[in-house]
């Protein structure tokens, strides 16, 4: 099996139906739903809001530690059987303090799981903690405080949520800090957003990886910068294609990326919510796009190359090719 990093994963969007429930049970909170078909039923979005609202509706039955424990384990032990070797993991801290649980209760839970995630499922991890664009830049910075005082090591810090009509130049300073404090820092972009909503990220965020950026192929100028410079795309196309971020798989534009140069991944965003993880988004654009050999080898190693890893890391990783 190929070595996979996966870059683009949030890990509140693992939480799978079943999950839900028990969850739900466990922390006594009375859900809408008859079981886990019923709440899968819901699982179609018109656009990125609709599933936005379902995801952050669904976060209500996170409340411990070994909640959180739980659900980084369970998504680390589906990645590994995937290939996944390396996961750089999103978190969406505000979405939890928000509604009163506690930034070290969710944060540990996470570390916890990911502390042994080597040994356990043979997979390296890191944490890049998302902070949520349609909130203010403060609620951000805040976030940001309570997770350093947590003392939980951090990988990264990210962007997401909402993209349209929430703009990346508030975050600015926030990200600039971050990066002083030896952070890596990426930002969604061009899911919904054009072409601008990439360039704004670049500018105003100076991000190492933008996670999407499929919108970029609409403006030559970008795609030549963004190959220029060996900037990384994470792309996830079941997500692209559940959200109508694309037509339909046979419209997406992961040809024409590979075919432009471009460090492009393949990832799964929120597995749970759009019909699977690492190993179904590989064989959907197997499926639809018949990649061959060495199209499949050139995304494992992207994925190896855009990773935060260590560099002798990345090499040893590579070498299994
Ligand atoms: N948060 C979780 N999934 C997301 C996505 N696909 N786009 C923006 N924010 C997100
Ligand atoms: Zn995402």
């Amino acid at each position: 099996m190929l070595p996979f990093a996966e870059l683009h994963l949030h890990l509140e969007g693992t939480l799978e139906p079943e999950l839900v429930l028990t969850l739900a049970e466990r922390n006594r909170i009375a859900l809408p739903y008859r079981d886990a078909d019923d709440l899968r039923s819901h699982y179609t979005y018109g656009c990125l809001q609709d599933f936005l609202d379902l995801y952050y509706a669904n976060m209500q039955v996170l409340r411990t530690e070994s909640d959180f424990a739980e659900l980084t384990d369970a998504y680390l032990a589906r990645a590994a059987a995937a290939g996944v070797v390396r996961a750089e993991v999103f978190c969406d801290l505000q979405a939890h303090t928000a509604r009163g649980v506690p930034a070290p209760v969710v944060l540990a839970g996470i570390a916890d799981a990911l502390a042994t995630s080597g040994v356990d499922h043979g997979v390296s991890s890191g944490l890049i903690l998302t902070f949520l664009r349609h909130l203010p830049a403060a609620d951000a910075e805040l976030a940001y405080d309570q997770a350093l005082a947590t003392g939980v090591e951090l990988l990264g810090v990210g962007l997401c949520s909402s993209e349209v009509g929430f703009p990346a130049a508030p975050f600015a300073d926030l990200f600039a800090r971050a990066r002083a404090d030896g952070l890596h820092t990426v930002a969604h972009a061009g899911e919904e957003g054009g072409p601008d909503s990439v360039w704004d990220v670049l500018e105003h965020l100076a991000v190492e990886r933008i996670d999407h950026g499929i919108n970029a192929m609409d403006d030559p100028d970008l795609v030549r910068h963004l190959a220029e410079r060996g900037i990384p795309l994470t792309v996830c196309p079941l997500s692209n294609v559940s959200l109508h971020a694309v037509a339909s798989l046979a419209d997406h534009p992961l040809p024409a990326m590979l075919e432009a140069g471009l460090k492009v991944s393949i990832n799964s965003d929120d597995p749970a919510y759009f019909g699977g993880y690492l190993g179904e988004n590989l064989a959907a654009v197997q499926a639809e796009f018949g990649l061959d050999a060495a199209q499949l080898a050139t995304l494992s190693a992207n994925s190896i190359e855009a990773s935060f890893l260590p560099q002798a890391d990345k090499l040893r990783l590579l070498s299994l090719h």
